[in-house]
């Protein structure tokens, strides 16, 4: 169908169902994700982070993302997770991606707004959206340092969302990146007030390890984004450990291809179903 705008997704959901995100690192993992938001009749959003970019250098893999997006038969948004510098969010805009996540979330507040607003600049002369962060997300994307879980500050939040004028913020309801090594806290109630303070669109980040009911928890009461990405590793890894243990010796490299769009599908449906999202592509 088309590479489509973060915004023009985020405008959808109502409080029944979120738009699942999910980070792809090679051509087979973003092809798994488009047979599946094919099959489901899904809308879905495309994405990688910056600290995965060792592994996939972006001026190689974002024009495939963005390739796989205008070739896939549902609306597709592109968008770089985590990003950290400003030539990386050039790099990402220069590659056709649609939007932009600007991670400011380990600067004092001011800062965070002042460089966030220089992000919304760029990204509007290239007609991208952004997305920001505050308060701090557990855990590690990629390479990027392991951060403590500190719960976004309703007032922090509003200022940044509106100062900074952005598309979609990111929020620390105690979810980390990862997967969790005890049961996640969500606090549910931070997650409404912000709710109610903002117009923004929230975002959940570390969706992997959390259950059904607290994604429908969260998607109930405001987050309308949620990412996923180390469940789409594991289970891209688990199909390739089963076919060489399937194959042993005759093991094909093609084999350990097929593996990774299998893996990566089967997981991108999963989570689409449970986030609602089944049927809900506007064509
Ligand atoms: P998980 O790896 O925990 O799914 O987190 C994904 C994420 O939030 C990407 O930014």
């Amino acid at each position: 169908m088309a590479l489509v705008k973060l915004s023009e997704l985020l405008a959808q959901p109502d409080d029944t169902y979120a738009i699942g995100a999910f980070n792809v690192s090679d051509m087979e993992m973003a092809w798994g994700a488009i047979q599946a938001a094919e099959e489901l009749r899904a809308p879905m959003i495309l994405q990688i982070a910056e600290g995965r970019l060792r592994y996939s250098p972006l001026d190689l893999l974002g024009p495939v993302m963005v390739a796989a997006a205008k070739k896939c038969k549902m609306p597709v948004a592109v968008h770089l997770d985590h990003g950290n510098t400003m030539e990386t969010i050039k790099l990402a805009l220069d590659c056709g991606f649609t939007s932009v996540m600007f991670d400011g979330s380990r600067y004092p507040l001011e800062e965070n707004i002042c460089r966030t607003k220089e992000v919304v600049k760029l990204a509007k002369s290239y007609g991208a959206d952004v997305e920001a962060e505050i308060g701090s997300i557990g855990g590690a994307e990629g390479d990027m340092a392991e951060a403590d879980i500190a719960v976004t500050d309703v007032a922090e939040a509003k200022r940044l969302a509106e100062e900074a004028g952005v598309d979609a913020l990111a929020v620390a309801i105690g979810t980390a990146h990862g997967n969790y090594k005890k049961k996640p806290h969500l606090r549910i109630d931070r997650l409404k007030e912000i709710h109610a303070a903002l117009m923004t669109p929230l975002v959940l980040h570390g969706g992997t390890g959390l259950t059904e009911e607290d994604f429908k928890n969260c998607l109930r009461n405001g987050i309308q984004k949620i990412n996923i990405a180390t469940a789409s590793y594991d289970a891209s890894a688990r199909e390739v450990k089963q076919a060489v243990a399937e194959k042993g010796n005759e093991l094909k490299y093609f084999d350990v291809s097929d593996a990774i769009v299998r893996g990566t599908c089967a997981n991108v449906e999963r989570h689409m179903k449970i986030f609602g999202m089944e049927g809900k592509a506007r064509l």
